[in-house]
């Protein structure tokens, strides 16, 4: 007799673990910067319509094709439609590679909250430069070493993601969820009231946030949002398909999708109104970035700037310990059920040789960063050379496999398993679904139409990584 598959334990519990899971280091290091060169509201528009229109669809989808099958998302495929079977494959491989370079950035968090208790001076006066010795570029000698340091952090994240993982679905992600979302939300709070009152340029930062600027909106624009939003939302990427096969019949997936889509968005717009006025308030406006060097080297800078920035600097680290781990956690427990059930093997060693193999293959993409950030064509420490992995890794993903895998789903769902399923499903035990017919409407025609417009746009004008 087939094992009874393991559930949440509450639906607060599922709300948490699926909005942890989505809230993550893309909604704070990496919205804000997106949204501010896309014009500011013009930027949050597209972005909110994509999420609507696309992102709640195709979240309906996961949950219901997860929990209709009881089954890990290339086994969904196997058991509804052979053909479809590429879909769950694409979602794997992305899974595994942001894995890779998540459990890094994670380990970077790390070092930098420990940074912040032990050496804030040195830090926030480093800014930059702090950064890139973490990575192995000592910018005042101008000599490059191994960034030992950087690694050893992210050998512990990746370490505490398998301590949780370990503890199974209930008795791990969702206790560490039940703590870790709320002290999220708490310190995003503080943070927002911060950068707000900061004074100086800050009403300005909000005012360029809340002005629509669509002289800014180009072809790249949209496969940004688009990206993004999968990205954000944990999309196309084995993970609500895996949350969806844990959660009760009882619990109803329009309503769940809502909640998730959107306090994922509220936690992205809110990053975006932190980090933009107090970008503008402390280095002006030019200096709003994205990525590492903006979110580990340049808000040093910002925090050196504010009254008891030591004190914020620290807890912005923390908010974003609590983004990173609670989503790394949900990506590689897609993989986890993945391995486990079509490879048939155990979870304790599966969690602890999966987390050391994305530790190993995640140092190419700490090692590459200083290739990133400071335009050496390229990093070889050790006779492997590693040019612009990180690069790479987020347009392999973010642009290409997570829009192609949601394609898959709607195609699949819209065409050949038919909506009715979907609706079936997410309505199991008597929830409601007073917008199915709009659902359905949007996972046949209009989010495939829009993932492929967007995909075949933004290919056909070359745009390129950012
Ligand atoms: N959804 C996760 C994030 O935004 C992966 O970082």
């Amino acid at each position: 007799m087939e094992k009874q598959r393991e559930q949440w334990a509450s639906k607060i519990g599922f709300i948490l673990a699926a909005a942890g899971s989505a809230v993550g280091l893309g909604n704070i290091w990496k919205f804000p910067g997106k949204a501010y060169a896309g014009g500011g509201a013009a930027y949050l528009i597209i972005y909110l319509a994509i999420v609507l229109l696309i992102g709640v669809p195709v979240m309906v989808t996961e949950l219901s094709l997860g929990r209709h099958t009881q089954k890990n998302t290339v086994g969904i495929f196997r058991q509804l439609d052979r053909r479809f079977a590429w879909t769950g494959w694409f979602g794997i491989v992305c899974a595994f590679v942001i894995l890779c370079y998540y459990g890094h950035v994670g380990g970077w968090v790390l070092r930098y909250i420990a940074a912040y208790v032990t050496e804030s001076s040195a830090v926030m006066d480093g800014g930059l430069n702090y950064f890139y010795n973490l990575l192995g570029y000592d910018a005042v000698g101008g000599t490059l070493f191994f960034p030992w340091t950087a690694i050893a952090f992210a050998a512990v994240f990746m370490a505490l993601n398998c301590y949780i993982l370990l503890k199974g679905v209930s008795g791990g992600i969702e206790k560490f969820n039940k703590v870790g979302m709320p002290a999220l939300f708490i310190i995003l709070i503080i943070l927002l009231v911060r950068s707000v009152t900061l004074g100086g340029g800050a009403a300005e930062g909000l005012k360029y946030m809340l002005t629509p600027d669509f002289s800014k909106v180009d072809s790249g624009t949209f496969i940004s949002a688009l990206g993004q939003a999968f990205f954000s939302l944990s999309l196309g990427m084995a993970i609500m398909t895996t949350y969806g096969s844990y959660l009760p019949k009882k619990e109803s997936i329009p309503k769940n999708s809502l909640i998730i889509c959107g306090l994922d968005t509220m936690v992205a717009f809110l990053s975006g109104f932190i980090i933009v006025p107090a970008v503008f308030a402390t280095l002006g406006s030019d200096a709003v970035g994205k990525g590492g060097g903006f979110a580990f080297g340049a808000l040093g800078g910002v925090f050196k700037a504010m009254p008891a920035g030591a004190v914020f600097g620290l807890l912005f680290y923390v908010l974003l310990f609590f983004a990173a781990i609670s989503s790394s956690i949900s990506i590689a427990e897609g993989l986890i059920a993945f391995i486990c059930e079509e490879f048939h093997t155990k979870r304790k060693p599966t969690t602890i040789a999966l987390c050391v193999v994305c530790f190993l293959i995640g140092i190419l993409y700490t090692i590459s960063q200083a290739s990133v950030d400071l335009h050496l064509p390229w990093v070889d420490f050790t006779g492997v050379s590693s040019p612009i992995v990180g690069d790479w890794m987020e347009f392999l993903t973010d642009r290409l496999l997570l829009p192609v895998c949601a394609l898959g789903e709607c195609i699949f769902v819209g065409w050949i398993w038919k909506p009715e399923n979907v609706i079936k499903e997410a309505t199991a035990e008597g929830a409601t679904f007073g917008w199915a017919g709009l659902y359905s409407f949007c996972v046949k025609y209009l989010a495939p139409l829009g993932i492929a417009l967007i995909l075949i746009y933004s290919f056909a004008t070359g745009t390129t990584v950012s």
